[in-house]
């Protein structure tokens, strides 16, 4: 579709595309016609777009980020063996592929809702509990346990640990709950929700797909995380040396972390850019001039001081090996406010890495340490899993482990 006059929008043109109606709307509402504006309306593509659900890794990870995001974990019941597992795993796992491909779950009570896949994603992790149950809790690597206490967490338990974590990514929110709708009925013979997090980022379409995007507090995020697809990515990311039903899996950190956004109100740009150490419009280093400027920790002012404080979030959150690195998939969440007005809002911050113990917990200590972001932002979930890795047509997710 091309550009539409408003006096064409006004004069009932046959238009489908939400962005074009939204506007329609606001002409009716008193401005006047003859405004000289011209809405551009794209083609609704985005709907009907998946991501492969089979392949050597689980989709959700290396896929560009949807707009959407469910995390939902779950306690096991009581009972639940190896052998329920094996039901459940391949169970979901059918609803999943199904799913992704813009079809509907076996006895999916509303199939009119699978039709817009919209790059719709599924992934599985095992918390400890999965291992446990499973009678394998020797299998599983040491460090995917709950993270040791740090002075900054004020962890909640409604918003951590769990035996089983489903993320639903997509770039559609109704395609995120009715999947999440299905997985869940087919989860609840063997396990109960523990939580559930629901996450957002950019509409897809408002922003050209790849930039790097703002968090609810404002900041380019994700700037220094290693490219998609890129060696460094693979080296971080995917188990590659170890057990062999863990090979081409990896592990996910997904931590709730709180802004502080009254606290974070009452500073100013330089104060904001000073913690970060970089710069909040552009998001370049403080010692450069575009985003993607090789920050220089070493460069000093007139004073001599570091221009990137030695306890800015970048310096202490920077490793210099590729292997070190972890890869950030965030989502913002933004809750109801309190009935005194407080915002309620922050980071659903997930991490993935070859290994939680030699990647994450070195980022996090330094971070727990001193960072001057701190005083903004408050941990108040954690829980780790295995990613186990993908699975071929027929197969399904987790085989390798429980097979
Ligand atoms: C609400 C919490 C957090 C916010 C708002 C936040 C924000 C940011 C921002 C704005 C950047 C700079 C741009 C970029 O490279 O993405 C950054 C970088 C980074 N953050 Fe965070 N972050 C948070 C929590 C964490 C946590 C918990 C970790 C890990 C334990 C972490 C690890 C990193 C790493 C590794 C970098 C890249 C450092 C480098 O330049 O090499 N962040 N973060």
């Amino acid at each position: 579709m091309g550009r539409v006059s408003r006096r064409h929008l006004l004069a009932g043109g046959a238009l489908t595309a939400g962005g074009a109606v939204a506007g329609a709307a606001g002409v009716a509402l008193g401005q006047p016609q003859e405004a000289p504006a011209t809405i551009v309306a794209e083609p609704v593509a985005h709907g009907t777009q998946t991501v492969p659900f089979y392949g050597v890794h689980q989709a959700g990870i290396d896929t560009p980020a949807q707009a959407h995001a469910a995390f939902v974990a779950f306690d096991l019941v009581a009972g639940v063996d190896r052998a329920a597992l094996v039901r459940l795993m391949r169970l979901l796992t059918d609803d999943a592929a199904r799913l992704t491909r813009g079809r509907p779950a076996l006895a999916d009570t509303e199939p009119e809702l699978a039709v817009l896949p919209a790059r719709l994603t599924v992934t599985f992790g095992f918390g400890p509990g999965f291992f446990a149950a499973a009678g394998l809790d020797k299998l599983r690597p040491r460090s995917v346990a709950p993270l040791p206490a740090f002075a900054i967490d004020r962890l909640e338990e409604r918003w951590s640990g769990g035996d089983l974590l489903i993320q639903v990514c997509a770039d559609d929110p109704l395609t995120v709950t009715h999947t999440q709708r299905m997985l869940l009925k087919d989860t609840l013979a063997f396990a109960r929700p523990r939580w559930t997090q629901r996450g957002f980022r950019r509409s897809r379409g408002s922003q050209d797909d790849g930039v790097t995007q703002r968090n609810v507090m404002g900041q380019l995020d994700g700037t220094r995380n290693p490219p998609l697809g890129s060696p460094e990515f693979d080296g971080a990311v995917w188990v590659d040396s170890g057990p062999s039903w863990l090979r081409g899996g990896t592990t996910l950190v997904v931590r709730r972390i709180r802004a502080e956004m009254e606290k974070w109100d009452a500073v100013d740009t330089m104060g904001k850019e000073f913690a970060v150490g970089r710069k909040l419009d552009t998001g370049a280093p403080l010692t450069g001039t575009q985003e993607h400027d090789l920050p220089d920790y070493r460069a000093t002012n007139e004073l001599g001081l570091t221009v990137i404080s030695e306890t800015s979030h970048i310096a202490r959150a920077h490793v210099d090996s590729n292997r070190q690195r972890i890869f950030r998939r965030p989502y913002n969440y933004d809750e109801p406010p309190g009935p005194d007005g407080r915002p309620d809002m922050g980071l659903i911050f997930a991490a993935y890495q070859r290994d939680v113990g030699e990647q994450f917990l070195p980022i996090q200590r330094n971070l727990a340490e001193a960072d001057l972001m701190n005083d903004w932002i408050t941990p108040i979930g954690s829980a780790v899993f295995v990613v186990p890795p993908g699975c071929a047509e027929g197969g399904w997710i987790g085989a390798a482990l429980l097979g």
